[in-house]
């Protein structure tokens, strides 16, 4: 699997989209338009819309280029955790700097500075399939304590009951879900490399 240092070259993958060396309007279109592709309008309108309004504290891991982030702008705060600070230039130019959002660095799977039970909503989605399970497991110990009691967690990544992926490491991700006692229901899978699991935090 990629290393966090593999995926700090995602800046320069950025920086070749503004220079006009990746198709799409925004970074991130490349992979998808979640207002055009139905797969991923399905992954927006079942875990993810229904989670954010303007009462609600948000947080993102890997934002990227604000594919997802465009619809977490109307909750009432918004943490967006990045492991490359170059992506949040772009998503401030992007939306005109909201004031709602703040920009979190990290170093492969902490969280820091977000204050704990503070969360009623987390979500990932084109970002843990580029981490190894440790760092996933990482980033469910660091979420842990952040989250409101009954908040709840969109987390997408590789399936690995799938030749490729279970070839890179045996271990499932629902075991390390479940070793972080996080509940998981799977509720949708389809045929591209990912597994969309909402996982409500327990308490
Ligand atoms: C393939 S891009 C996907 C961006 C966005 N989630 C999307 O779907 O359009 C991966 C993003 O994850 C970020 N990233 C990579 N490793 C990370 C880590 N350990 N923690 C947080 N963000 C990370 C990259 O900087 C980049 O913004």
């Amino acid at each position: 699997m990629p290393t966090v240092e593999w995926n700090r070259l995602w800046s320069g993958d950025m920086l070749n989209h503004r220079e006009g060396g990746r198709r799409g309007r925004h970074y991130g279109d490349q992979w998808g338009d979640p207002d055009v592709d139905q797969g991923l309008q399905s992954v927006r309108d079942r875990f993810l819309t229904p989670f954010v309004d303007a009462s609600k504290t948000c947080l993102e891991i890997g934002p990227g280029g604000g594919r997802w982030t465009q619809y977490l702008l109307p909750a009432k705060h918004l943490y967006l955790v990045d492991l490359n600070p170059a992506m949040f230039a772009y998503i401030i130019e992007r939306f005109g700097a909201p004031r709602n959002i703040d920009y979190i660095v990290t170093h492969g799977s902490d969280i820091p500075l977000v204050p704990h039970h503070s969360i009623d909503f987390a979500f990932t989605c084109g970002t843990f399939v580029h981490l190894d399970l440790e760092l996933i497991g990482g980033y469910l110990a660091s979420l842990r304590p952040l989250m409101k009691a009954g908040a709840h967690l969109s987390v997408q990544f590789s399936d690995k009951h799938k030749k490729a992926s279970a070839d890179e490491t045996p271990a499932s991700p629902i075991t390390t879900l479940s070793a972080h006692r996080t509940s998981c229901v799977r509720l949708a899978s389809r045929s591209s490399q990912s597994t969309r699991v909402p996982c409500p935090i327990q308490p």
